[in-house]
């Protein structure tokens, strides 16, 4: 039973000077490879579900939460179960009845005003519910399929923000974007630490599937923690399934490779971003 808080992932990583893995969950197979890859590289691990895989699963949060609580609950690493990119309320809201020790709660399309009263009160709502409750501003771009890299953050606005909003962890735009398929994005690493001396909460770095071994190193370096990891997880399991897609009928004939190939992947970058 290692089901452990967000809170302790993170803090634990971020007093080690380490980075922490959070990795999308859309399948089974997807909490069970990000599991596997923890346990192979010993590293604690965050299993997150994002708002648009819920809507994947029809909308319905309770099967694909339990499964993934389950697949935590018996492995022998450290594993925090988180709700991402949260924009519903309503789904905001049932986070406290299925094991998750945490939500990002995304406001970032709103304009910096809104963004501050939504996600004030979205952090009200979770710490009185015992969640921890990121948040995001400076857009990461990428969600709506366009690469947009040239975002910041700015660190004064940051400050204020944290501040306003009492949220436990900072979301910011430093280079990275969502959903890229290669790995060729250049984060601002001097940005970074600049964000770091000026919010007192632990950084996160989104869209990280698009930055190298490299500069995820150095993103940690500089004072990111939570790495958030998605799409490089599809590429595994989508090279895999594209390999094997002839191979009969059985679906464990490409879902067994496509798997471990993801489990690989988690237990790579979680190399680089905790060694
Ligand atoms: O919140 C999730 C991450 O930002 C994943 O982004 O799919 O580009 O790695 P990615
Ligand atoms: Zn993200």
């Amino acid at each position: 039973m290692t089901l452990v808080s967000t809170r302790t992932v993170v803090d634990e990583a971020r007093a080690a000077g380490r980075g922490v893995g959070a990795f999308n969950v859309i399948t089974l197979e997807h909490a069970e490879a990000i599991v596997a890859g923890a346990e192979a590289a010993r590293a604690a691990v965050i299993c997150q579900i994002s708002e648009n895989a819920v809507r994947f699963h029809g909308g319905r949060l309770g099967p694909i939460a339990r499964a993934a609580a389950a697949v935590a609950e018996g492995a022998d690493v450290p594993v925090a179960l988180h709700l991402d990119h949260v924009t519903d309320g309503e789904l905001l809201r049932q986070a406290a009845d299925h094991g998750f020790g945490s939500v990002m709660f995304d406001a970032s399309q709103l304009d910096y005003t809104d963004n501050v009263a939504a996600t004030r009160s979205a952090a009200e709502w979770a710490h009185a519910h015992g969640l921890w409750l990121e948040a995001e501003l400076g857009e990461v771009g990428g969600k709506d399929g366009a690469h947009a890299p040239g975002v910041r953050t700015d660190p004064a606005e940051a400050a204020g923000f944290v501040a306003a909003t009492g949220v436990d962890a900072l979301a910011v735009a430093v280079g990275s974007s969502h959903a890229m398929t290669t790995r060729t994005a250049a984060l601002d690493h001097e940005l970074i630490s600049r964000l770091r001396d000026a919010v007192q909460v632990p950084l996160v770095l989104h869209g990280s599937s698009g930055v190298p071994d490299d500069e995820l190193r150095q993103a940690v370096t500089a004072g990111m923690v939570k790495i958030n990891i998605g799409t490089a997880l599809n590429v595994a399991f989508t090279g895999a399934v594209r390999e094997l897609a002839g191979a009969g009928v059985d679906p464990r004939k490409y879902l067994a490779p496509a798997r471990d190939a993801m489990a690989e992947t988690v237990a790579h970058l979680l190399a680089v971003v905790g060694g």
